[in-house]
């Protein structure tokens, strides 16, 4: 059984580092040509470095520098990507972004950038995304989906998390409009699915893993005792956007060595 993705192009959002960047490697190392979208300036080198290392591994991409908050930058990249290579058939909405406060601390600015990335940036990334698919159309050389869109969300579209209002908020409102678009447009064949990623070993987290003290406390959270790793983000994200995964959708996957089993109930309750 091979995982193929050649002859596809995906966008995935975010992917100058942490999941992003390790879903760009899965795909391309599945054949996709993969478009690394980064925010900022701050972002270029990282996202070249993750180019680099598809190239060399024989894969191709493009590095495209977008803030998808932005509606004229989004639809300027779909525009961007779609005149250089033809057409999308797979978006991954990774970018997210954590500003953590106690909620009667929240600033509007805090809660506002987390919505306009976390939420409003996969809601105009998904919808560029299926306009151009639905220009297209189904092409079997390409797969026998019209489309596929994976949006990244998170333990915490189930697990209130206290101190991430916005965050949580952000995660759990993308369980509805996943759905809602796998309804929507499945009869055109496009798929959309949640990966909804536990701890992994990323910048986003890194107070959490990178002293023994607070990677001994997360632990306690993981029944599977480890820290997940951006390759098991990539290995399903891959498996999900092929033609394998062809009758998964409207479904959220877990991948959290456990955690959404709630641990802290193996010796009380
Ligand atoms: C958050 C991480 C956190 C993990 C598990 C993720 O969605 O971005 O900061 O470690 O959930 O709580």
């Amino acid at each position: 059984m091979e995982i193929s993705l050649r002859n596809q192009l995906a966008v995935v959002t975010g992917a100058s580092s942490g999941i992003g960047s390790g879903i760009a490697k899965s795909l391309a190392n599945a054949g996709a040509t993969v478009i690394i979208n980064h925010s900022s300036e701050r972002s270029v080198e990282e996202a070249q470095a993750v180019l680099k290392e598809i190239t060399d591994a024989g894969g191709r991409g493009m590095t495209y520098q977008c803030d998808v908050s932005k509606e004229d930058q989004v639809i300027k990249m779909f525009q961007d990507t779609v005149s250089q290579f033809g057409t999308v058939d797979i978006l991954i909405n990774n970018a997210g972004i954590q500003k953590d406060a106690k909620f009667t601390e929240m600033t509007l600015d805090q809660w506002n950038a987390v919505i306009g990335v976390n939420l409003t940036g996969q809601f105009l990334c998904a919808r560029e995304a299926i306009k151009e698919f639905l220009r297209r159309g189904i092409d079997p050389s390409r797969s026998i989906a019209c489309g596929k869109i994976i949006h990244i969300s998170s333990v915490h579209e189930i697990i209130p998390w206290a101190g991430h209002a916005n965050y949580a908020s952000s995660k759990g409102a993308i369980r509805m409009l996943m759905q809602t678009l796998a309804q929507e447009y499945g009869a055109d064949k496009i798929r959309v699915n949640s990966i909804c990623p536990g701890a992994i070993q990323t910048p986003i987290n890194k107070d959490a893993w990178s002293t023994p003290e607070a990677l001994n406390s997360l632990l306690n959270l993981i029944p599977y005792n480890r820290i997940g790793l951006p390759q098991d983000i990539g290995n399903l994200a891959a498996f999900l956007a092929s033609d394998l995964a062809d009758y998964i959708t409207g479904t959220s996957i877990f991948v959290d060595g456990g955690m959404t089993t709630f641990e802290s109930f193996s010796t009380g309750g």
